[in-house]
């Protein structure tokens, strides 16, 4: 689903963020991706959607390889892939039905085809009853279960979220979590990069750990590991 090979990201003040990466995550896995701050987990989870582009090495995400995508292609890639970030990134001005309509790729679907699939996510994440609701009107978890819906609405393959708990508390979190927990069962593959000891602990899956821009664990069932 995701392979990256030796795979290097320097950033145009010099910066290397990304330093080797091999890494191969399959269709269905669940993948944290820890490691201390500035360590490189949010220049990868961007190098997968291709908000950034490698330096150096081959990237490929659901049969696609990112060095030779072409431009146009891009935002179609973009919409197979669902992606979920701390800060929610909701079109203010949009209901929270907009907001999910909005991301819908409509290739021939009818008005009530659409309806019916915003409706579905929106039933999926609790959030049937805020359908009319400005993002502002919500709480921090009801906006991430927003941003949630947003990102399978299109049926990706593969869900990558950067710290989707990392603005909302404990209680919220676990919410957040038991909604990527029920998108993962269904086929989806989840990575998600995290500072939350609590849930990777509690929640057993595959942990990359990554350290100064390279790969230093990649454990099956793994724990947090650190104690910031
Ligand atoms: N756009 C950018 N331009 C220059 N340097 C950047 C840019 N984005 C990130 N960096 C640098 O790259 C390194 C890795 O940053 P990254 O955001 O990937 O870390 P992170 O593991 O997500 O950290 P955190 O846990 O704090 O979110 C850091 O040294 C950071 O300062
Ligand atoms: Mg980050």
């Amino acid at each position: 689903m995701i392979e990256m090979h030796d795979v290097y990201k320097k950033y145009p003040n010099g910066v290397m963020a990304v330093s080797g990466l091999n890494i191969k995550i399959n269709q269905g896995e669940f993948v944290y991706i820890v490691g201390p701050s500035g360590a490189g987990k949010s220049t990868f989870i961007k190098l997968v959607y291709r908000e950034e582009k490698p330096t150096a090495g081959t990237i490929t995400v659901n049969g696609v390889n990112l060095s030779k995508i072409k431009n146009k292609r891009i935002p179609y890639f973009r919409r197979q892939i669902g992606v979920v970030f701390q800060d929610f990134k909701l079109l203010p001005t949009l209901t929270v039905y907009e907001n999910v309509a909005f991301a819908l790729e409509v290739i021939e679907q009818d008005p009530p085809a659409i309806r019916k699939r915003v409706m579905e996510v929106l039933g999926q994440v609790g959030l049937t009853n805020k359908a009319r609701m400005l993002p502002s009107e919500l709480s921090g978890g009801e906006q991430q279960r927003v941003s949630i819906a947003r990102s399978i609405v299109n049926m990706p393959k593969v869900v990558i979220a950067d710290e989707p708990t990392g603005n909302l508390d404990p209680e919220t979190s676990w919410d957040i979590m038991k909604i990527l927990e029920d998108i993962n069962v269904t086929g989806t593959t989840v990575v998600m990069a995290t500072h939350n000891r609590e849930i990777v602990n509690a929640s057993k899956h595959r942990v990359i750990a990554i350290e100064d821009g390279k790969v230093v664990r990649d454990e099956q069932q793994g724990g947090y590991g650190y104690e910031d």
